[in-house]
């Protein structure tokens, strides 16, 4: 039986989340998904409630999808970002969540260049945090929404086989993405420079492929990350060109394994490089529904957080 509430009060890793935790937000997004597709869009789940997206690192998807998915329940939001804060004015990040939870605000979305900064607000702060990205360590909303779109697309995970090709050392997403896809009893290779592949990978039930067109043989669907050179203090492989060449997804590449895998990637996009624009916009990709789940996703985990909000420690 599907248990009604999660087990957590915070969402700061898939960590800290069990495999019925996962189910139970995978069923709200299917009922969410229903709500958005319908000509009036927004119901009153979280009136009342103030959330603000506090990001400190640039995004896109993450920032608006979290947005809308707060206006599609009737929350209340309000927005900042870094570049044109007091924090320019030396305030300390505690300080200044602070003064924003002074106006009385119940949830806060974070996303932070600082691996563990969710955990440690968690631990400051009176405030139910949601972790957006930090740093290199977790992105537990990208990696629920990427196993929701493989089940989605493939069914039940379980005996599945995903593979991330990329940049897995700097890459909070590969990290939040092989504890998700394992807690629902799916296998994950990797498959990138060796350089830029974690020494202690296999230590986390992780396989290693070095051959790209292999991975792609072996898996049913591939996540293929960007090189994260914001995240590099020094260079990991020789030249642009040649990672292309080497481990660059093309539709070439694609034709040589006999089931082509499902294709995924979590944006932003580079095309030319780690992925053709040929195979990003093929009938293989579902990158654009990955995008599109996010906000189902996304209601799914502000209604659960907000609905037990009151048996805060
Ligand atoms: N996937 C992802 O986190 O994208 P943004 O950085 O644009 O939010």
């Amino acid at each position: 039986m599907l248990k009604t509430r999660l087990s957590t009060n915070h969402l700061l890793g898939i960590k800290e989340l069990t495999k019925d935790d996962i189910q139970l937000i995978f069923h709200w997004t299917k009922q969410f998904k229903e709500v958005i597709s319908r000509p009036i869009k927004k119901v009153p789940s979280l009136r009342d409630i103030t959330i603000a997206n506090l990001f400190f690192e640039n995004s896109t998807r993450t920032r608006l999808s979290f947005e809308l998915a707060e206006k599609r329940l009737s929350a209340d939001v309000i927005n900042f970002s870094a570049s044109n804060s007091s924090l320019k004015k030396g305030e300390s990040l505690v300080d200044t969540i602070n003064n924003i939870l002074a106006m009385k605000v119940d949830v806060i979305v974070l996303r932070h260049p600082e691996p563990g900064s969710a955990k440690f607000l968690s631990q400051e702060i009176n405030s139910q945090i949601i972790n957006a990205g930090d740093g290199t360590h977790e992105h537990p909303t990208q990696a629920l929404l990427d196993s929701f779109s493989i089940e989605e697309r493939l069914g039940d995970l379980k005996n599945k086989k995903v593979v991330i090709i990329g940049d897995i050392m700097h890459s909070r997403v590969a990290i939040s993405n092989i504890l998700c896809i394992q807690k629902l009893g799916g296998c994950v290779a990797v498959c990138g420079p060796k350089t830029l592949i974690p020494r202690k990978i296999e230590s986390l039930g992780v396989t290693i492929i070095n051959d790209v067109v292999e991975a792609l043989e072996w898996a049913d669907a591939a996540n293929i990350l960007r090189v994260q050179h914001e995240r590099m203090e020094r260079s990991y492989f020789p030249s642009i060109r040649e990672y292309q060449m080497q481990f660059g997804i093309t539709m070439k590449r694609l034709n040589k394994v006999k089931n082509i895998p499902v294709i995924m990637h979590p944006g932003p996009i580079n095309r030319g490089v780690e992925i053709s624009s040929e195979v990003a916009d093929s009938e293989h990709s579902i990158i654009l529904d990955q995008v599109e789940n996010g906000v189902a996703l996304r209601m799914s985990v502000l209604y659960l957080l907000t609905s037990h909000a009151e048996n805060m420690d």
